[in-house]
């Protein structure tokens, strides 16, 4: 860290600004607001910065800079375009040991400023270490446009609430969930800051869970960014996370950063024993009152087992919520470029699993197999030669275009096309590994065309081995279409 982020108070401080022009003005606009001390020296003082020093009572020295000025501030601006002038200032400043900040010049300067969003007493600066005030800027205009305009208002109304909240909620736990509670009310309804402590507290005890609850919430297949809103909300005010091995870094990094993190994806061997043990936690840490996060990756109620949990939340007397998320046939197959329904090609779309015997036996093979639709196999790659074997037996062509995502809308992302017939040695010659994506149909092709993710390795198949003049056809006929 090059420069430390402090805050100085400068009430009645003596500051000086050598300078009259129009920099001198702003920087003297900044130090008002502080309710800084300021004098000014400068052979020329602009008509604003008159008017300014009159309204406020400043003294303004109009000569040239000399030395005896300089001795009793507490920091100093140079805002003058004169090189030598500026470098004369900074030595003085820095051999009385005062603080200069010389416009526009890193070398001569002991501190720079900030660009700053004022909802004082709340004050958020931004700081480039003056690389680029202009940047500063921009972010600065962002973050006025974010955050709400009555937090200055807030934090008043809370330091005014701050003895009786004190006296009212012993535990920090409770403590901190009614100033939770009454800071999302004021922003989302600024009327809340005109009750009274007593109003306030008696609104906040209608609206809480005394229970605890439990959020089933869908992560979705990887990319934070594919987080819903509702989502981010619920995370940043967890108590407790119980998460699955599939859900990314980068999404447990946006939970608040005290909640308890539980990982009950890692010993995935001992599947029954695993989800006895989740649903007794998700209980346990309910019934203590908490706001417990049951994070999965995809949408939960896609091959997620969450219907199971909420059957065993109900069960249990446990209220819970659902948040659903993008699943993996979703994300992935957008991140590749595959839409999964085309209005002439496919008109129907199948999510099937298949990565145990069971799913051989209980599939229907027949309806899977049929022409113009889409089937996405989610765990597919244990088995996908039985997937194979299974589909052509039914009758879909062994040239039916095929994708294979690996690690969807990730990074690392990997996306392979090639043949339904040529699935089993793609999967081997490429190592591919989970999570890894099925994707069946003449859509699969259309990866090659719209595959748009910047971070995605497109792997096209060995097409030498095609003799399916129908299938041609119908690619010309797509590469036309798209
Ligand atoms: C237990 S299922 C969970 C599915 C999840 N509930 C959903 O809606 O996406 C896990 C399978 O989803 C697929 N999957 C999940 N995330 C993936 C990703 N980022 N890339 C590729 N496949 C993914 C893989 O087939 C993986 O084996």
């Amino acid at each position: 860290m090059e420069y430390f982020p402090i805050t100085v108070r400068l009430q009645e401080q003596q500051c000086l600004i050598v300078g009259g022009g129009d920099i001198a003005c702003r920087k003297l606009k900044s130090l008002l607001k502080a309710d800084a001390k300021v004098s000014l020296v400068a052979l020329d003082f602009s008509d604003e910065v008159i008017e300014l020093a009159r309204k406020h009572q400043l003294p303004l020295h109009q000569q040239a800079f000399d030395k005896s000025l300089v001795e009793g501030n507490y920091l100093i601006v140079a805002a003058t375009d004169n090189q030598a002038l500026n470098q004369e200032v900074s030595e003085l400043a820095r051999q009385y040991h005062i603080w200069i900040n010389v416009v526009d010049d890193l070398e001569l300067s002991t501190f720079i400023m900030p660009a700053i969003v004022d909802r004082s007493p709340l004050l958020v600066a931004v700081s480039t270490g003056g690389v680029s005030p202009v940047l500063a800027r921009k972010i600065r205009e962002k973050l006025e446009w974010i955050l709400p305009k009555n937090l200055g208002a807030l934090l008043k109304r809370l330091k005014s609430f701050r003895p009786s909240v004190k006296k009212k909620f012993q535990d920090l736990k409770s403590k901190r969930s009614f100033s939770e509670w009454y800071i999302e009310s004021a922003i989302e309804n600024p009327d809340t800051l005109s009750h009274d402590f007593e109003e306030a507290v008696a609104l906040y005890e209608g609206a809480i869970d005394k229970e605890g609850k439990v959020f089933l919430i869908g992560a979705g297949p990887g990319d934070p960014d594919l987080l819903t809103v509702k989502a981010l909300k619920v995370l940043q005010k967890a108590d407790v996370v119980l998460h699955d091995a599939l859900v990314s870094k980068g999404i447990l990094e946006l939970v608040r950063r005290d909640a308890t993190f539980v990982n009950v994806g890692k010993r995935a061997k001992k599947h029954s024993v695993l989800q006895e043990e989740t649903n007794t936690l998700l209980v346990k840490y309910a019934q203590q009152g908490l706001s417990v996060v049951r994070l999965k990756g995809g949408d939960p109620f896609i091959y997620g087992r969450g219907g199971e949990e909420l059957e065993h939340l109900l069960d249990a007397g446990i209220n819970y919520e659902v948040v659903p998320g993008i699943t993996a046939a979703s994300g992935c197959s957008s991140y590749a470029g595959i839409p999964l329904t085309h209005r002439e090609y496919s008109q129907t779309v199948m999510f099937i699993t298949a990565h145990c015997k069971r799913s051989e036996d209980t599939l229907n093979w027949k309806s899977l197999a049929r022409e113009q639709q889409t089937v996405v196999v989610y765990m597919g790659l244990l088995r996908n030669d039985v997937l194979v074997e299974q589909l052509i037996k039914h009758g879909r062509s062994g040239n039916t275009p095929i994708a294979v995502i690996e690690n969807g809308t990730l990074p690392q992302q990997r996306v392979f096309t090639g043949r339904l017939q040529q699935l089993p040695e793609l999967v081997k010659a490429h190592d591919i590994v989970s999570p890894s994506l099925i994707v069946i149909g003449e859509v699969a092709s259309l990866a090659n065309k719209l595959d748009w993710f910047k971070h995605s390795q497109l792997i096209k198949g060995d097409e030498a081995s095609l003799n399916n003049q129908a299938l041609k056809n119908f690619e010309d006929t797509i590469k036309e279409a798209v």
